[in-house]
């Protein structure tokens, strides 16, 4: 494997990703490009626009769709608010928007129980988890998965993940999800704490949890969990972590949102790298000054 391997994390993009992420992206030494999802703030055609732009990217990215991603608003509710017969009426024209955005985003591969192998490193495979995720162990749009994974409950998009932890042949692995797992705390400002609904404490995912576990039962080496979803900033104040390191596993969540900000009287633009050695990885969080 060529060493280090140098991977770029970028977080849920809400509409923050224009010419400057394009030429710098493709300027760079970057051998894959991972993006938690999340193009759109409430409507499809936000995500559509930020699609064409990702299609612009030279490099291989991989992408997992978020629960902003070719949900309308009225289905977002009707998600949230797990309103049965909605959410299934709602859902109908889900994968007519999602081959839209497939086709938007060009050469951008489109993740969700799936394997990658990491360019040019075969000993390294991304396990990307289950899209649309919304966080409670609750297993939202269940519809779409169910027509395009068979996927209808949490249980067995538990056993999907184990499954392709166990058939890929690579022995270290990084998760790429648009939530992340249960286990990092059930604070507010926990790493995936809930800040909107703080009593529901852990707003993580249960499914990749039981993977994660899978994974280190099988005598395989997680590298990096890399998810978003709950944004750093905290309702009423604070600030998530963005890096926690837990049993030789860096957590990373991506979600500075937005994720091109001033400060200073200069904008600037926001991911992680995550750097691959022999020895395991090394996580930086960078911000990119507009020139
Ligand atoms: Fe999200
Ligand atoms: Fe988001």
């Amino acid at each position: 494997m060529k060493t280090p391997v140098q991977i770029a994390l970028i977080g849920d993009i809400h509409r923050q990703f224009n010419q400057h992420d394009v030429t710098q992206f493709n300027q760079s030494d970057y051998d894959l490009l991972l993006c938690t999802g999340d193009l759109a703030n409430y409507w499809p055609h936000e995500g559509l626009a930020v699609a064409r732009q990702l299609a612009r990217l030279q490099k291989p990215t991989l992408i997992i769709p978020g629960n902003h991603d070719t949900l309308t608003a009225p289905q977002l509710l009707a998600e949230i608010k797990q309103w049965p017969r909605l959410r299934r009426w709602l859902a109908w024209g889900q994968p007519r928007r999602l081959r839209q955005w497939q086709q938007a985003l060009g050469n951008v591969q489109v993740g969700g129980y799936s394997a990658h192998l990491v360019p040019g490193c075969d000993d390294v495979a991304v396990i990307v988890a289950r899209p649309f995720a919304m966080g409670g162990s609750v297993l939202h749009c269940q519809p779409q998965l169910q027509r395009q994974f068979g996927i209808s409950t949490m249980a067995e998009s538990a056993a999907r993940l184990c499954q392709l932890v166990d058939e890929t042949s690579s022995q270290r692995l990084i998760f790429l999800a648009h939530n992340g797992p249960t286990g990092l705390g059930a604070s507010r400002d926990a790493m995936w704490g809930n800040d909107f609904w703080p009593e529901a404490g852990d707003f993580g995912d249960s499914d990749l949890r039981e993977a994660i576990e899978f994974a280190q039962q099988k005598g395989k080496t997680v590298l990096a969990v890399v998810a978003g979803h709950m944004h750093h900033h905290v309702k009423g104040g604070g600030q998530r972590p963005w890096h926690l390191e837990q049993d030789g596993v860096h957590y990373l969540n991506a979600a500075r949102v937005p994720r091109i900000f001033g400060e200073n009287g200069r904008i600037f633009h926001h991911h992680i790298r995550l750097s691959l050695t022999d020895d395991g990885a090394i996580v930086t969080e960078q911000r990119c000054p507009e020139k």
